[in-house]
């Protein structure tokens, strides 16, 4: 297939949020950590009504029913997500029964996991099965969702809920450019959910960091040699941020993506063979020759780099991180999240002909920095069209105090994979037709219904 990309997305997230300036307060930190230290205004969560299932179903069926797609022109369906419910039986299988009624039985594809990096892998195999001999002419489904939740203490903050479901196509207005996709991955103990009876991850926030800005600069350098290669077909034209027009990121917390904005500024500076020191390298004569990996406790670099890239964020960043300032990390779905609130944020005429680059990261690690472009069409205007009330959804949701958060969270660890159960939180809180959690029986089959 040709221009193979996202014909359509729905971005789904929980009724309720946390204000963060409340859960600063709540938590007994400065005033000021979570909103200007983090970059983090609103955290979405779920009740025990919401699971990772409902959350994915609701995504799927609201873009099917929008795009009017039918689900038997789907051939392949894959997921992403880290939020396990199950240590076999896919999210994938949970979500055929909505393909029942169409009686389409034949689509490939299961769950992708790896922390926040299965959604993005899942992407790849989708696009790659349209691309190979494989592809039988039909559609591709992807969904990304989880349910992010932290132990107290000072990772909390930057949990958050939600998914993301993008229909993939041939001849789309977001078209995926071919042989520049660069990948970094080690292993690493940042971050990993190794106690199975527990919803909450083991992590070491610095190092998680760490590992982030490295996978970073690794795919960058690496996407750098390869849009050389493909896109410009030569070694000579040099490749640096202006090549992107917007730059999108997997989003922890979004004072990390403007830090992770500027080191592409210092990654180009160091690959210029003769940068002029004004400008947007002004000042950086003494890192001349430093290597990327020996700078990322350097707080002053920090500061600099962040001055430097002031403009590049405001034209390239800010607009993605609508979603991730104000439901926190959606994991695997924070990156089209992000792409969704890019989106949202441009007129057609603004995106038309652009590029975007994308990088996603998953603890562990696993990383990948890839892009796309946007195409003028009917179908282009009808993606922006679809995001015009984003911004609208996120303030319409219920504000819940920290305190009644807590309760919520303490009570879903005493509840966490107790079979049977029956959901506290009632029904009234989920938003009309999104699916909610009815019951799980004593054999942990879950029954869902849809508002
Ligand atoms: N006003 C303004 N800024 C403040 C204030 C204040 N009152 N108080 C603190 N800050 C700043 C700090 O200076 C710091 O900024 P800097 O890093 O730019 O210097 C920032 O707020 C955060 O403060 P820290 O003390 O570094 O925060 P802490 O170490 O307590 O926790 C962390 C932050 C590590 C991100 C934690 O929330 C965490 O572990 N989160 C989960 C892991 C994570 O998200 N990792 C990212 C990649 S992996 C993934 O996606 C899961």
């Amino acid at each position: 297939a040709r221009d193979v990309g996202i014909l359509a997305m729905e971005v789904y997230f929980p009724n309720n949020f946390v204000d963060q300036a409340e859960l600063e307060r709540f938590d007994g930190v400065s005033a000021g950590k979570y909103t200007i230290g983090l970059g983090q205004e609103r955290m979405g969560f779920c009740t025990d009504r919401e699971d990772i299932v409902s959350l994915c179903l609701t995504a799927v069926e609201r873009l099917m029913r929008r795009t009017g797609t039918s689900y038997a022109d789907i051939g392949r369906l894959d997921v992403g997500t880290e939020t396990l419910i199950d240590k076999s039986k896919s999210v994938k299988t949970n979500l055929m029964r909505l393909f029942e009624e169409s009686g389409n039985n034949d689509v490939e594809g299961v769950d992708n996991l790896n922390a926040c990096y299965g959604g993005t892998a899942g992407l790849f195999n989708s696009l790659d099965w349209m691309e190979s001999s494989a592809w039988d002419g039909r559609l591709a489904l992807v969904v990304a969702g989880d349910i992010a939740v932290y132990a107290s203490g000072n990772a909390r903050c930057t949990g958050g809920a939600g998914a993301v479901a993008m229909l993939i196509g041939p001849h789309a207005p977001l078209v995926f450019d071919q042989g520049v996709r660069s990948s970094f991955m080690q292993h690493a103990y940042d971050f990993y959910k190794p106690d199975m009876a527990s919803e909450y991850p083991t992590v070491d926030g610095q190092l998680s960091i760490r590992c982030y800005m490295e996978a970073l600069d690794r795919c960058y350098a690496k996407y750098r040699q390869k849009f050389a290669a493909k896109i410009f077909k030569n070694t000579t034209t040099p490749v640096n941020l202006d090549c992107l027009d917007f730059m999108v990121f997997h989003s922890p917390f979004t004072k990390l993506v403007q830090k992770s904005l500027s080191r592409l500024i210092l990654s180009d500076f160091l690959a210029h063979p003769e940068p002029d020191y004004t400008g947007k390298h002004a000042g950086l004569e003494k890192y001349r020759g430093v290597k990327l990996n020996t700078t990322f406790a350097d707080k002053d670099l920090e500061k600099l780099l962040l001055k430097l890239s002031h403009d590049a964020f405001s034209s390239k960043t800010d607009a993605s991180l609508m979603v991730a300032r104000n439901v926190g990390n959606m994991y695997t779905a924070s990156l089209y999240g992000g792409l969704a609130s890019l989106i949202s944020s441009h007129t057609v005429e603004e995106l038309s002909k652009r590029r975007v680059g994308l990088f996603s990261y998953g603890s562990g690690v696993a990383a990948s920095l890839f892009s796309a472009h946007f195409v003028p069409s009917d179908r282009l205007t009808q993606l922006v069209e679809s995001f015009r009330n984003l911004r609208q959804r996120l303030d319409e949701r219920s504000k819940t105090a920290p305190e009644e958060f807590d309760a919520i969270l303490k009570s879903k660890e005493s509840t966490h994979h107790s079979a049977p159960f029956t959901p506290a939180a009632p029904v009234e809180a989920v938003p009309r037709d999104a699916y909610y959690l009815e019951s799980i029986d004593g054999m942990h089959r879950r029954q869902y219904l849809v508002k």
